[in-house]
Order: C-alpha cells, then sequence, then structure tokens
C-alpha cells in the first residue's frame, strides 16, 4: 500500500488494559509503530493514564469530570480518529473502557462524535477478544464515532509475535496492514470531505421536540 510520507493525519492509539504484561497494550504498540509507518502521527496511551473513579453523578456534580477523564478528552480532541485495542473479559468489554466513555461521554461538545474509530483486541482464546468488540462497538456508535466496518482480532495472541513488530503469521499480518491501510484511507477522504452526517441525536427513539431533544452537530457541520 503506497504511503503518503507527508499526511496530515493524527491519529490516537488507546490500549485499553491496565495490565503491565498487557497483550493488548502491545497491540496497540505494534498499531502506533504502523500508523507513523503510513505517514501519519501516532499518539500511542494505554488507559492507565486516565485514572478515574467509577462514574457517580455526585461527582461529577461536586466536582466535574476527573482530570483523567480531562486528559483523554484534551488528547482525543488533538486527533483525526481513535484506534483502541481492548481486551475481552466475559465475552464483552472491561469495566474500564466502559468507564472511560461514560466520563468522556458527559463533555460538550461531546468528543466522539463524528471521530472514525478502528477497534483491536487481542487474546490468548481461539477468537481472540472480537466479542468484546462486538460490544464496544455499541457505545462508541451510540455517541456518534463511525467505526470502522473491519475489526482486527489477534487469536492466541501470547504466542502469535515472531518480533516485536511482526506476527508469526504472514498473512495475518498483511491483513492487519491492509486494515490499518484502508483505515487511513478513510479517515484521510473523511477529513477532507466530510461525511453526510452532521448531527449526533443522543436519544433516537424520541418524539422530535425542541424543548427536549439533544441533538450535537458536528464542528465541520457548525
Ligand atoms: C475477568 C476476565 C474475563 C475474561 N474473559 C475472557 C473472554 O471472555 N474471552 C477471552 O478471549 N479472554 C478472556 N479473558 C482472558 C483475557 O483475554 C486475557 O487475560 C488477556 O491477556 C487480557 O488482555 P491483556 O493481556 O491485554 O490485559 C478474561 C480475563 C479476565 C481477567
Amino acid at each position: 500500500m503506497a504511503t503518503n510520507p507527508d499526511r496530515d493525519l493524527r491519529v490516537l492509539v488507546l490500549g485499553a488494559s491496565l495490565s503491565s504484561t498487557s497483550l493488548n497494550n502491545r497491540l496497540a504498540t505494534v498499531a502506533a509503530k504502523m500508523v507513523t509507518g503510513k505517514g501519519a502521527k501516532a499518539d500511542l496511551a494505554t488507559i492507565d493514564e486516565f485514572d478515574m473513579p467509577f462514574y457517580d453523578r455526585d461527582i461529577e456534580v461536586e466536582t466535574g469530570p476527573p482530570i483523567g477523564a480531562h486528559r483523554f478528552c484534551e488528547r482525543l480532541k488533538a486527533c483525526d480518529a481513535l484506534i483502541v485495542a481492548s481486551p475481552e473479559y466475559n465475552a464483552s468489554m472491561p469495566a474500564a473502557i466502559k468507564n472511560l466513555l461514560d466520563w468522556v461521554s458527559r463533555f460538550r461538545p461531546q468528543p466522539f462524535n463524528g471521530k472514525q474509530a478502528l477497534l483491536m483486541s487481542a487474546s490468548p482464546s481461539m477468537v481472540g477478544g472480537n466479542r468484546g468488540l462486538w460490544a464496544l462497538r455499541i457505545p462508541f456508535e451510540h455517541l456518534g464515532t463511525r467505526v470502522y466496518p473491519d475489526m482486527f482480532s489477534l487469536a492466541q495472541a501470547h504466542q502469535a509475535w515472531a518480533g516485536d513488530d511482526q506476527l508469526e503469521d504472514k498473512a495475518l499480518q498483511d491483513r492487519l496492514d491492509r486494515t490499518l491501510g484502508c483505515f487511513l484511507d478513510l479517515v484521510e477522504a473523511t477529513k477532507h470531505y466530510p461525511a453526510i452526517k452532521k448531527v449526533w441525536v443522543e436519544f433516537l427513539g424520541e418524539h422530535p421536540n425542541a424543548a427536549t431533544d439533544r441533538i450535537e452537530e458536528s464542528e465541520e457541520a457548525a
């Protein structure tokens, strides 16, 4: 895939595990290097950089969102897109990433709205944590994030690596490369040709009503 060294693209790459020996954070590190190799800028982060208590309405009213939520919000706002490598816990997403989504969704403008996202997972299991990504897709899409249709799940991730950055399975390495490359092409296209979807409607099932609607316009629509 052709690489444009001058791409004006910045991607936040989040390893969503709290573990110091995380398979997902390793995948995130490799993805960040690949993003850089494709001419975009990568901002690599791990979820432990955004420490926050469980979402609590009382805390929000008394002190506002915690500093970790502010930090994540700023890092996200500085990027065109987001890549998340998240573990699967009990066939769903871990509490830490859901908690981060809940806190950060309280900012206005709501920072996930209109962002492009690519979801990845790694697990020692045979399906690579892919069920967790289907669960993670739901809150992201609810928040107006445009989640890339393809996802990348690394099965048997504890024994998948041939070296620091290369997967043992060459065909799988090529798939990862292609998925990332196509995702970045879409992010680039969207940046220059903004999508038709302009508003985020928080409560889609409600009858339109000017007094109660919670509708937010994308920045590019303003
Ligand atoms: C509470 C818990 C639930 C888990 N559930 C699943 C699961 O549903 N599917 C799976 O593939 N692995 C599951 N695992 C195993 C994780 O995939 C494995 O621990 C993985 O290494 C976690 O990702 P990390 O290394 O990035 O922290 C679970 C682990 C824990 C601690």
